[in-house]
């Protein structure tokens, strides 16, 4: 077995009689990725947030569903996001214009091969220690700078305006937030200088694995960052951590999945977690979900929210570091994706 240039070319080179599959993706011999857990998973359904509700102009019922949003950012740290005012045919249209960008000739992709975290365009696929992950992702960054790919026709386009309209939910959901936490609406606004926000768009294709139970699309991680809206084609994969059992989720239809990041988790001072998930494969169908991370501006410094603390009774738990200096932490593999090396005890 030679390593492939991507998953998908390596899942279409395989015959359809052939069960066998390179030993690089098996992550059962990795205990640091994978150590208790064969991927076996309980059914779940996350807490539902109705959007509508959370910008109503009527004060109650506002003010209602910030609870809502408080307790499912408390008890799951994952949620449904129904009624965001998102047309369809915007998912649809990034939906497309993804799945053409993989159909690309591998050698067109490859000139958007990135090296690290901080590269504005990425594409590749995962390798941790000596497990290659079932995935070829490309991620672009849309804010603060728009970052453009112009493969496939219009993708730049569509990618620009996906951009703004996620930021625009981001944006009031974290007004929620704020809010539901006890702090002033604009807190995370002002504090993080959001209207600098990094945004990150992560396009993930998951091909049909001959063996789904040896392979993971994406290892068990936390996300970074203030909050992460996935979208997907409708094929389930995503499981998520939920009182020490793992749970597959099945999203409502057009509804989009919230998470809670690892500065969410910061700024609460661990009221909220930013909570573990990964992403299984299955032997069927192609899966594409497309993960779009929003963060603090890069300089903005992090700490748990001052007027939360208290010396007592609840005294700072997490450093203060710039986003930045967290991300290159990550980069650097000084802080494992996930855990919690970042506790200040
Ligand atoms: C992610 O965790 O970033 C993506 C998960 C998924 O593909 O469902
Ligand atoms: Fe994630």
């Amino acid at each position: 077995f030679d390593t492939p240039k991507s998953v998908k070319a390596l899942a279409a080179e395989l015959p359809s009689h052939d069960n066998s599959i390179n030993p690089i993706y098996t992550f059962q011999e990795t205990p640091n990725i994978v150590n208790d857990e064969a991927i076996s998973a309980e059914d779940g359904t996350l807490p539902t947030i109705d959007f509508s509700l959370l910008i109503s102009t009527n004060p109650e019922e506002r003010s209602k569903a910030i609870q809502d949003l408080g307790r499912a950012c408390q008890d799951w740290g994952f949620f449904m996001l129904i009624n965001h005012g998102v047309p369809e045919s915007l998912f649809k249209a990034i939906m497309d214009g993804s799945a053409e960008f993989f159909d690309l000739p591998e050698e067109e992709k490859m000139q958007f091969k990135g090296k690290g975290i901080l590269d504005p365009i990425n594409y590749g696929s995962l390798r941790v220690g000596n497990v290659s992950f079932w995935r070829d992702f490309l991620k672009v960054f849309l804010h603060p700078q728009f970052h453009s790919i112009n493969k496939p026709p219009g993708f730049s386009e569509t990618s620009f305006e996906f951009g703004k309209e996620l930021r625009r939910i981001v944006s009031e959901i974290l007004r929620g937030i704020s809010k539901s936490l006890g702090l002033e609406e604009d807190y995370l606004h002002k504090e993080l200088n959001l209207e600098n926000g990094q945004q990150i768009m992560a396009v993930n294709l998951y091909p049909p694995c001959p063996k789904p139970e040896l392979a993971l699309g994406l290892p068990p991680h936390s996300d970074y960052g203030l909050l992460n809206i996935l979208i997907t084609n409708g094929i389930a994969g995503l499981q998520v951590k939920h009182q020490g059992k793992w749970v597959k989720i099945n999203p409502l239809p057009n509804s989009i999945t919230v998470n809670i990041g690892d500065h969410i988790e910061i700024v609460s001072n661990g009221k909220y977690k930013s909570v573990m998930h990964r992403a299984v494969v299955n032997k069927e169908n192609t899966r594409m979900s497309i993960a779009t991370g929003h963060g603090p501006a890069l300089d903005a410094v992090v700490s748990p929210a001052a007027p939360l603390l208290d010396p007592v009774n609840n005294p700072p738990i997490y450093k203060s570091l710039t986003y930045r200096e967290y991300v290159e932490l990550l980069r650097y593999g000084k802080l494992a994706d996930g855990d919690k090396a970042f506790l200040n005890q």
